[in-house]
């Protein structure tokens, strides 16, 4: 297994461009088994968790072509099956589960293997099952499948009880072709479901209040197939920020929506960074002053939970005390002891962690045990006196397009070496 072997104290300079979102990718991939035709995606970050889906996607049917040097992938399905998708693809993936709203609206069947937990908390799919349910679907659960069926979906209400990005992109999916009108109440307002609705809309479907916590879809019959580019990785662009803010460095990022980040930009200026945004880049450069402050994760348009381990990774070392409350998941500090082998003080009461300022940071070997974390020892990393070795780093290939190039474009000194087996 490979490791990143990061040599800190560099201060990041430079500008880098991000990449296409992974969470608007993955549906929107998904959703193209849906459309006549071929699909043209562009931008589509050659990541893990990319080539995962086109695998399942392939499973059912689809033939796919990615070009992942030019980030292109094609898509045309024609007899799509509601084949079983290998446990080997689900275990690793747990977007899988948006098949279920493109395969019930098409073959009225979805047989997916039930997601188990995963290292960031239980991750259950209960308000996906209860909406597909509402839309006249029977499903039972058995031998860890979902096994759904319906004679055809049937447009209806559903609240969902808690703010869920997943059931959201899901029950839309399976709503653009259903028979008459569907609501969802209480739907995410996140970028990726907007980007998810708008690839839809551009097919021929009729999905209103996109961004809102209210999403009005009238079912079409066909959804014909289109080009598209996939929207700006917001996750990536923040973590990139918190990375250069981190360094004391100044760096700017292209291809952004700084409005997509605007709970994270507000948060750095509060520590006392200095922002300048366009219409599509942001920069960083620091102050004098630099100071913790207060952070809650929340849906969006709130502090994303997918910046949290990072952000936490840059509280460490300000003057005085951040407080980082996780909301949305219930096992995501599991960085915090990793930090904490490279000197961060921080407590943790409940969902909430304590962190007290310290001087610096010493390179320590550190494990990842998700995506996010381990963005957070990478950012700890750059900041740390020595040079820090990062394990299990195939967590952080999933999300995050060319890490290593980008970083050394920013002047980071960053090896990607073989480690033990
Ligand atoms: N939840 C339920 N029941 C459900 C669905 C969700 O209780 O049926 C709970 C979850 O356990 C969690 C909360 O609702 O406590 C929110 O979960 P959500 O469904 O919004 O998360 P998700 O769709 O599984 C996506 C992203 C995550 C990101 C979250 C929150 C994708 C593929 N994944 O997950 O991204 O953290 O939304 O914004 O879009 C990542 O990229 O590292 C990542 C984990």
């Amino acid at each position: 297994m490979d490791i990143y072997k990061i040599k800190g104290g560099k201060k990041l300079s430079g500008e880098i461009t991000i990449s296409g979102a992974k969470n608007a990718a993955l549906p929107i991939i998904v959703a193209s088994l849906m459309a006549d035709g071929e699909t043209v995606l562009h931008n589509v970050p050659n990541l893990m968790d990319i080539r995962t889906i086109v695998k399942v996607i392939e499973a059912l049917g689809a033939k796919t072509h990615f070009d992942q040097a030019k980030n292109i992938l094609k898509i045309t399905a024609q007899n799509i099956k509601n084949n079983e998708i290998p446990y080997e693809l689900v275990k690793t993936m747990r977007a899988s589960v948006y098949v279920m709203g493109p395969l019930l609206a098409l073959t009225g069947e979805a047989d997916v293997s039930l997601p188990g937990g995963c290292a960031i908390g239980e991750r259950p799919v209960d308000i996906h099952l209860s909406g597909f349910e509402a839309m006249g679907a029977k499903i039972i659960l058995e031998h860890g499948n979902i096994r759904a069926k319906t004679k055809k979906l049937k447009g209806a209400t559903y609240k969902m009880n808690k703010v869920s990005v997943g059931a959201t992109a899901n029950l839309m999916m399976g709503a653009v072709l259903a028979e008459g009108k569907t609501i969802l109440e209480n739907s995410a307002m996140e970028p990726d479901i907007v980007d998810l609705g708008n690839f839809l809309n551009a097919m021929g479907a009729k999905i209103d209040g996109l961004g809102t916590d209210k999403i009005e879809i009238d079912g079409v019959k066909k959804l014909n197939a289109v080009s598209y580019s996939i929207m700006p990785d917001r996750i990536e662009a923040g973590t990139f920020l918190i990375a250069g803010a981190i360094t004391k460095g100044s760096i700017t990022l292209k291809n952004v929506v700084p409005e997509h980040i605007g709970a994270l930009l507000y948060t750095l200026k509060e520590m006392g960074f200095k922002i300048k945004t366009t219409k599509d880049t942001v920069s960083i450069s620091p102050s004098q002053k630099l100071l913790g402050t207060i952070i809650r994760t929340v849906p969006y348009p709130g502090f994303p939970t997918d910046l949290q381990a990072p952000i936490m990774a840059l509280a460490t070392i300000l003057s005085g005390i951040t407080t980082v409350t996780e909301t949305i998941f219930e096992n995501r500090f599991t960085h915090v002891p990793e930090l904490r082998r490279m000197g961060a003080d921080i407590t943790i009461e409940g969902n909430t962690a304590i962190i007290r300022g310290v001087k610096s940071l010493s390179a320590a070997p550190v494990m990842m045990s998700d995506l996010r974390a381990g963005a957070a020892l990478i950012v700890a990393a750059l900041a740390a006196k020595g040079t820090t070795e990062i394990r299990r780093i195939y967590h952080s290939d999933r999300g995050y397009e060319k890490l290593p190039e980008k970083l050394s474009q920013l002047g980071v000194s960053i090896k990607r070496e073989k480690g033990e087996a």
